[in-house]
């Protein structure tokens, strides 16, 4: 096991396997002074991640395709800078980043908790979206790189105070990225409270797997393995229906080119400006991940595949995205040329008396595990 301090400069990691290891180097400096890390994870097939403690942000991601050759198939920035700039942060698109309090929005920034009322801090229009204005996705992350018979990867911690954002109680977070011998990068997320809170962390990667800044997404194959969705109003917040997908343009149980029917006219299509809606998974366990959501890539043949505790996945096709970042290689990331897979609880728990509970009460652990796993073939996959 490397330690912390081990892992500083170049280690392999405790199998010897030359291929394999962890490092560590100066990634920027917040306005406040405080040093941001970036971390680098290799495993014995080659791929590679990059991670910073600020956000707990994946900066690449590089994965063979179908020939072997590497590619970057993560949205991000090289530069501190540029994720720190009023640009990136007035799009807010959340590349990367990990996702807390609360992943998805909150009607009204607003919520009751044992006959108390709490008021979030809104900042999307009246709603709260993703942990509010400081959301986990914008704090700096103590960090511990390890490495193991499985792989390498890093535990990330965080301990947001009581009343934070709004929300009730001292949550203490940790989530460690494992990027393992057989292709997949393994999040597990847990967290402890004092005080009752809602609770629903999830990771914000945008993918294209011919690689980032190649252009659209819309020829990506997904399934989703749910037969049901929660419909939205014009603010993306649920109704409360769990309606089926059969019929819909929302049927993704077989392999579907995302494009193919995205512009039809549909009024969820139209309150989303595309996908951007929570699946009901159709198999929901919490103590073992089950496979959610698969992607596969024509030309490259690379392919996605997720696998969950959660009981719900936000499929999000960028539609938000307008051509105004740049990305890593100089491209500019137009409209839908990601898309973002948030495996979580569904939106606006905490006012849906019908949706699975989010809160987590003080004596109890909150603990969920997603697994992303990386593979290329030439021949599309089955359902
Ligand atoms: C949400 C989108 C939002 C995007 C970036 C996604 O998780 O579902 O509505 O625009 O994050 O903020």
């Amino acid at each position: 096991m490397l330690g912390g301090a081990e892992a500083q400069g170049s280690a392999d990691t405790a199998s010897g396997d030359a291929a394999r290891g962890v490092d560590k180097s100066v990634f920027g400096q917040l306005p406040d002074g405080r040093q941001v890390d970036v971390y680098r994870f290799t495993n014995a097939n080659g791929i590679e991640m990059r991670v910073i403690n600020y956000g707990g942000i994946i900066l690449s991601l590089k994965t063979p395709d179908a020939q072997g050759e590497f590619d970057d198939i993560v949205l991000g920035f090289d530069s501190l800078e540029e994720y720190l700039s009023d640009e990136y942060r007035q799009a807010n698109p959340y590349f990367g980043a990990l996702i807390g309090r609360y992943g998805n929005r909150i009607a009204g920034g607003q919520f009751s908790l044992d006959g108390e009322t709490h008021s979030l801090a809104t900042n999307d229009g009246d709603n709260h979206l993703h942990g509010g204005r400081q959301g986990f996705d914008r704090v700096l992350w103590q960090a511990e790189p390890f490495a193991n018979d499985e792989g390498a990867g890093l535990v990330l911690r965080y301990t947001s105070e009581d009343g934070e954002e709004g929300y009730p109680g001292r949550l203490e977070t940790e989530v460690t990225y494992t990027l393992t011998d057989a292709d997949e990068l393994v999040v597990d997320y847990r967290a402890t409270t004092d005080k009752p809170t809602p609770v629903n962390l999830t990771q914000h990667s945008y993918f294209n797997l011919e690689g980032e800044g190649s252009g659209s997404i819309l020829d990506h194959h997904l399934t989703i393995h749910a037969d049901a969705f929660t419909p939205v109003d014009d603010t993306l917040i649920p109704t409360g229906e769990i309606r089926p997908v059969a019929g819909t343009p929302f049927d993704f149980t077989q392999p579907t080119p995302i494009g193919e029917r995205i512009e039809q006219d549909n009024e969820q299509l139209t309150f989303g400006k595309g996908y951007d809606h929570n699946f009901v998974l159709a198999e929901q366990t919490a103590s073992e991940p089950v496979l959610a959501a698969r992607v596969w890539e024509p030309d490259s043949g690379r392919l996605l595949e997720i696998a969950t505790t959660e009981p719900g996945i936000q499929f999000y096709s960028g539609n938000f995205l307008a051509g105004d970042l740049i990305g890593k290689r100089g491209q500019a990331y137009e409209h839908r040329s990601g898309f973002a897979l948030e495996t979580q609880h569904y939106p606006d728990s905490p006012n849906q008396a019908n949706f699975p509970s989010t809160i987590l009460e003080p004596g109890e652990t909150y603990r969920t595990r997603t697994v992303y796993r990386f593979s290329a073939q030439e021949e599309a996959p089955g359902s």
